[in-house]
Parts: C-alpha cells; sequence; structure tokens
C-alpha cells in the first residue's frame, strides 16, 4: 500500500493510473476501520483495478465539537487491516490540504428537504460539512466509483445529489450493513459503549425486525410506538426518530402500497452515544 498525505504526489499517481486504463474505486473513512469499511474495501477491489482508501476525521460535519473531540482514532490498526486486505493508496491527508484557505465553505449544496429532515433535523450543519469534505475528495481523486456504507443510508442519499451536481462521472454505490451478534451495525461509536450497553443496543436492530416483520399487519403509527417501546425498554435513554419511509425520496409514509418500497430508520442514545441504523422493508 502506498501511502499519500499530500495531494500532488497522489494526483501524480492517480493520473499515471489512469492513463492506463486503470479505474479506481474510492472508500471515504473517517479511521478507525471495522469490518464493514472492510467490506467496502473488497468490493471496490473486486470491481475496480485500484482501491484507494481515505483517511480524515472532517471537522466540518460535527454539529456536536464534543464528538468531534472524542472520535477515536487507531491509525496503526487501520493501516494494518487496509495492508491486510490489499489496499492500494491510503490518503491521510492534514486539515490543512483538505481546507488550505480554512475550512469555511463558499459553497451552499442544494440538497432540498433531505437536508432538514431525519438526521438533517437533529444535526443542524452535518450535511453540508460531509458533502463539503466528499466534493474536495472526490475533486481530488476523480475515482470511477465510490462506496458509502448502508448503514448511513441517508448521508448515501445526500452525497448522490450533491455527486449529481458536482461529480456526474462518479458512480456511487453502497454496501450492506455489516452487524455484530447481536444485530447491533457496525460503527466506529459503538466503541464507546460499555460491554453491557452494546448488548443492550442490539435493540434497535430488533424493533427494526420487528418492524419489517408486521409492517402488512399492524398500522403505522402503531409499529413506530411499539418499536419505540421496545427500544426504550431495553435500556436506551432518548430517541430521536423511528420513522418508516419512502426508500427513493425518505418522505415519511402513513400506510403501506404494493408500488412504493419502504425504509425504517432509527436514531437513539445510549450511555450518553448516538446511534444510527436502518432496514429495507418491503
Ligand atoms: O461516513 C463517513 O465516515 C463520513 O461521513 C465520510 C463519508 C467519510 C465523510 O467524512
Amino acid at each position: 500500500m502506498i501511502l499519500f498525505k499530500e495531494i500532488a504526489p497522489l494526483q501524480k499517481w492517480l493520473y499515471q493510473a489512469k492513463n492506463e486504463q486503470k479505474k479506481t474505486g474510492f472508500v471515504p473513512t473517517m479511521g478507525f476501520l471495522h469490518e464493514g469499511h472492510i467490506s467496502l474495501i473488497e468490493q471496490s477491489r473486486h470491481e475496480t483495478d485500484i482501491t484507494a482508501c481515505s483517511i480524515f476525521v472532517n471537522p466540518t460535519q460535527f454539529n456536536d465539537p464534543g464528538d468531534f473531540e472524542k472520535y477515536p482514532v487507531a491509525l496503526e490498526k487501520d493501516i494494518y487491516l487496509l495492508e491486510k486486505h490489499h489496499t492500494d493508496i491510503l490518503f491521510l491527508p492534514s486539515v490543512h490540504e483538505i481546507y488550505p484557505s480554512g475550512s469555511h465553505s463558499s459553497i451552499h449544496y442544494n440538497l432540498g428537504y433531505l437536508e432538514n429532515i431525519l438526521e438533517g433535523f437533529y444535526r443542524p450543519g452535518h450535511f453540508q460539512g460531509v458533502c463539503q469534505v466528499v466534493d474536495r475528495l472526490l475533486a481530488i481523486m476523480k475515482p470511477h466509483t465510490m462506496w458509502l456504507g448502508q448503514k448511513d443510508y441517508q448521508q448515501y442519499m445526500v452525497i448522490k445529489k450533491m455527486a449529481e451536481d458536482y461529480h456526474p462521472d462518479v458512480t456511487i454505490k453502497t454496501g450492506n450493513t455489516l452487524r455484530e451478534a447481536n444485530g447491533l451495525a457496525m460503527s466506529s461509536r459503538n466503541m464507546r459503549l460499555t460491554r453491557d450497553a452494546r448488548e443492550k443496543a442490539g435493540a434497535i436492530y430488533r424493533a427494526l425486525l420487528f418492524i419489517k416483520k408486521n409492517i402488512h399487519v399492524v398500522e403505522i403509527p402503531e409499529l413506530k410506538m411499539r418499536a419505540s417501546d421496545m427500544i426504550m425498554h431495553s435500556g436506551f435513554a432518548k430517541i430521536d426518530y423511528i420513522e418508516i419511509c419512502n426508500s427513493s425520496t425518505l418522505h415519511p409514509v402513513t400506510h403501506v402500497d404494493n408500488d412504493t418500497t419502504l425504509i425504517a430508520l432509527a436514531a437513539a442514545f445510549i450511555e450518553g452515544v448516538r446511534l444510527i441504523d436502518n432496514m429495507q422493508l418491503v
């Protein structure tokens, strides 16, 4: 694996690869890698000639500065994992390399209603920050394909919208959410939980599964209430949302019809850690 900290030599290398007709797959991350990230690396390796990963903890997407401070870092382990899985390139830029004129963005990405619902409602400014960094990373890497995790479904939709406007040539794909034995979606945040909370946190998955099993049997408002109860009774302190939405638009739905594919999404706090998850329903 070749590690680049600076843009100029990275782009020289990528330019040469492109000249040799090689396709680059790109997996952007904030580090503290887990099996979910590695499965994206594996998919990229399977489908493209060169696989590049970036590790950059982007300060502009943290609406809660405390969350940024607490963001876990494990660079040596990340490098070990990436090498073990035959990643070709790791881009490890400094904040200055990504934001040479400061991190204030002059662009306001037009994300429509996606910006202010669900995650956007509870994390104001978050998706502008995500788009700012992904826009910059795509401009640097110019990949053929970029892979994102399905766990952050709304992020995937938001980035797809931004990329349609600014990087129409990039194909964006998602990889399935990987789960721990109790169903908890893998996330770098899980390491902030005690063993007990990590066990209890499987309740989000069980609640989503409950929704999926009963979507044709129980009315949607009742389903959401019962799923919330399952989560709260398992030891969560607070639920930001449990919503059932049209999976193409993320508009909340109030009834099931045969023409609409649905997704259930949830965000809840346990031990002060905010966890999100989702499940395709029908
Ligand atoms: O999902 C993440 O890890 C981040 O939001 C991303 C896409 C790498 C942008 O910083």
